[in-house]
């Protein structure tokens, strides 16, 4: 059998006497976008932390690339190539587009304080690179002509787009997005999902919370479905969402 890309093994999160995952087991394949739903309150961001390793789980354990990532901390995964967005998007408000990505690409060889003083030459040219490199992945996403506005003034699209920028800077490959379509206008959810597709194409992992069905059947390979915790149904996005019982758990059956 071939190893899974990403892959959670019984997964358990305790909150107190709340039991926010159980027994949740699944893979993530390479190369394709996995969309998570559930209702409010599954346990969706809590995957996102344990994954990212922002939580301990209570048991289980999380591999990606056949590598255990139990016990790493937030940085040494980001390091193995995994990367997330956060639900409140956590921008440096009160700084550009462009710092915002600046401080999330990683620390370059010889940029020691040391170095400004022996070298100066060579900080001044690694930071015009840094620049560069942060201005071309604003680029990326559709932002370059804001790279110069405060974070505050963009629009919520914008500030979305941003997110998606700041987890591309760190290189990762595995892209962990925690509702990046959710509050979006008509017009910001189909670049969005361009955006998202695009990056599939270049070759990225996605893994999605998404709560609009239109969204994850547009862009979904595999959903896996998300209900107090437990690992109710995975599958296409068509199976998942023509299921009558999974309906009636998401939306009291008004699909
Ligand atoms: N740090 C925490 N302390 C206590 N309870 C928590 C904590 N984080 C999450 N929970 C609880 O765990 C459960 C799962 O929360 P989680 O945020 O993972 O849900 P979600 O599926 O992301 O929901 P939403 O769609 O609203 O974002 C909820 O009942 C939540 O209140
Ligand atoms: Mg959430």
């Amino acid at each position: 059998m071939s190893t899974a890309y990403l892959q959670a093994s019984g997964v358990e999160v305790r909150f107190g006497g709340l039991l926010a995952l159980r027994d949740c087991s699944f893979t993530v394949d390479r190369g394709r976008i996995t969309c998570l739903v559930g209702p409010n309150g599954a346990g969706k961001t809590t995957i996102f932390n344990v994954i990212t390793g922002f939580l301990k789980p209570n048991e289980g354990s999380v591999a990606f690339q056949g590598k255990s990532l139990d016990g790493l901390t937030p940085q040494a995964i980001v390091a193995t190539g995994i990367a997330r967005t956060f639900q409140n998007l956590r921008l440096f408000v009160d700084l550009s587009a462009l710092d915002n990505v600046l401080v999330a690409l990683p620390a370059q060889a010889g940029e020691e304080p040391i170095g400004a003083i022996f070298r100066p030459w060579h900080v001044a040219g690694a930071q015009k690179r840094r620049r560069e490199e942060a201005l071309a992945t604003l680029e990326h996403v559709g932002l370059a002509d804001r790279a110069h506005e405060f974070v505050r003034n963009l629009s919520y699209g914008e500030q979305k787009l941003l997110t998606v920028a700041r987890v591309l800077a760190t290189g990762a490959e595995l892209l962990l997005l925690d509702e990046p379509a959710s509050g979006l206008s008509a017009g910001a959810l189909e670049g969005i999902m361009a955006l998202l597709r695009r990056l599939q194409s270049e070759g990225k992992t996605l893994l999605v919370v998404e709560h609009n069905t239109r969204v994850v059947q547009q862009i979904a390979d595999e959903v896996l479905f998300l209900h107090q915790g437990h690992l109710m149904a995975t599958g296409s996005p068509a199976s998942i969402i023509s299921d009558p019982a999974l309906a009636e758990i998401y939306f009291g059956g008004a699909i």
